[in-house]
């Protein structure tokens, strides 16, 4: 058999490993690259790094290492922490992964102190509390930048607070709401995501260290003191589940797939909004796109693209889901596939908030051409139904009347409010002349006054209890 790529000559290959001392041949060089995973896992290096330090720091507490060790191992890992901002450290394939990488540089660096700090350490804990940290720090990004992109709504819905759309249900006209209302409908599903990352950073945040390779080690280690060293609320409570628990990744992908399910609706009602037919929006040009062909056109790239986006979302956590499947306990070298996941799916929360904190600063509602799609679709039809119930008409009988009414209205092409008082008598013998104040869109939002209706009066009280959150949260 012969496969297109002859590693033979590979500088790779043969050269000895960290753990080479049982092996009678070097690793295969297609293996070697084949199960690496540094490409990848090097950017949780300054996470290894606050690890390390911690777990030395443990270890000289309890009298593992010398005082003159747990210097040498800060000493060494600034340096390496500097090369590796700087962007000169020299990550090696051959060392695998991102923890062996640093272990080698530091080992290069201050010489035995360095090939002690793996002491009552494994690489299955210390992977684990990698990730945990530097997830940690991410959803901290993430969920202040939910609350930016709530900011962002809050103020849209503050200036959109008079402005009447239609409201669809089925995607028909149904009844009118105004585009702050529509604008705080966000508010409130992002608010439940802000909700669900904080919840799952609780359980991100707890510490494996110490769990070592399964079952714990022989050293007095205080896993207590690590924790609080790196900021973690609790301890994982089980050696064998510690290493091998990777919930909190999944949920992680659950929590960003739900937020990208809300950005792909959100995308989806711009992208309709935007096109001629509707017209109820402007986008900022810097958000658009011009075809190569039609001169002009004005694409809306970035929302289409953030509902292409959730997709990708979707399929890391079903690739979490998938590969944790079936792994006994505790470590399997499968659990490597967590980080591209989880990786490729904060870059894509990240990106995707940041463009839609910018994006729907600048969205511009037209209220001409909302006001003209309400025309359409009888959307006062339910008031006037409701009307009919204030003057004693039983629910359905007023229904049916209405739908009556509405038919007239469309044979005549014209909207309820202007049907004749006689025609609109006609149907009911209760309508009155004040009948038209229930008809007209203004009237209709504004009766919906109570706690989560359109009614202005409703919506500018909501604006005032976000402003008041969003206040709170800035001013810690
Ligand atoms: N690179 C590995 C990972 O991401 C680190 C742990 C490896 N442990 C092992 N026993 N091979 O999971």
């Amino acid at each position: 058999m012969s496969f297109e790529e002859d590693f033979s000559n590979d500088p790779l290959h043969a050269k000895k490993k960290a753990w080479s001392g049982r092996f009678s041949e070097p690793v295969d060089t297609f293996v070697l690259r084949y199960t690496a995973s540094v490409d990848f896992d090097k950017r949780m290096a300054l996470a290894d790094i606050q690890g390390s330090l911690a777990h030395a720091a443990m270890l000289q507490k309890i009298g593992v290492i010398s005082e003159k060790d747990l210097e040498d191992i800060r000493r060494g890992m600034a340096q390496i922490k500097e090369e590796i901002e700087k962007g000169v450290f020299e990550w090696q394939l051959e060392l695998e992964d991102v923890h062996l990488n640093i272990e080698a540089r530091l080992t290069a660096l201050i010489g035995d102190a360095g090939k002690r700090l793996h002491t009552g350490r494994s690489r299955n804990d210390q992977v684990a509390t990698d990730i945990r940290l530097y997830l940690r720090g991410e959803i901290d990004t993430i969920v202040s930048r939910i609350e930016h992109l709530q900011e962002v709504l809050v103020a849209q819905a503050k200036r959109g607070n008079d402005i009447i759309m239609p409201g669809f249900t089925h995607m028909q006209v149904a009844q009118p709401v105004t585009f702050g209302h529509h604008m705080l409908a966000y508010v409130e599903m992002f608010e439940r995501d802000r909700e669900r990352f904080l919840d799952v950073r609780r359980r991100v945040n707890r510490s494996p260290l110490g769990a070592a390779a399964l079952a714990g080690t022989t050293y007095p280690i205080d896993r207590e003191y690590t924790a609080e060293l790196l900021g973690f609320e609790a301890v994982a409570q089980n050696s064998l589940d510690a290493v091998s628990d990777r919930d909190f990744a999944i949920e992680f992908c659950a929590a960003s797939s739900v937020l990208m399910m809300h950005i792909s609706r959100l995308s989806e009602e711009l992208v309709t909004w935007m096109s001629q037919r509707f017209s109820f929006i402007k986008l900022p040009d810097r958000f658009t796109t011009g075809s190569s062909i039609m001169p002009q056109k004005k694409n809306p790239d970035v929302p289409e693209t953030a509902r292409g986006k959730s997709g990708r979302v979707y399929g890391d956590l079903i690739a979490m889901l998938t590969l944790m499947k079936g792994t006994p306990l505790a470590y399997n070298k499968d659990f490597q596939e967590d980080k591209e996941p989880v990786f490729d799916t904060i870059d894509t929360v990240k990106d995707t908030l940041r463009a839609f904190c910018d994006m729907m600063a600048g969205v511009e509602p037209r209220a001409d051409m909302m006001l003209q799609a309400c025309q359409a679709g009888f959307p006062t039809a339910t008031d006037l139904a409701d009307y009919l119930v204030r003057h004693g008409v039983p629910f359905r009988t007023a229904h049916d009347i209405v739908g009556q009414t509405v038919r007239e209205a469309a044979n005549r092409n014209c909207g309820l409010e202007e049907l004749p008082l006689d025609v609109l008598q006609s149907f009911s013998k209760e309508i009155g002349e004040d009948v038209y104040e229930v008809l007209k869109l203004e009237g209709s939002v504004k009766a919906r006054n109570h706690l989560g209706g359109t009614a202005p009066e409703q919506v500018r009280k909501q604006v005032t209890r976000w402003e008041g959150i969003i206040a709170e949260r800035n001013a810690k």
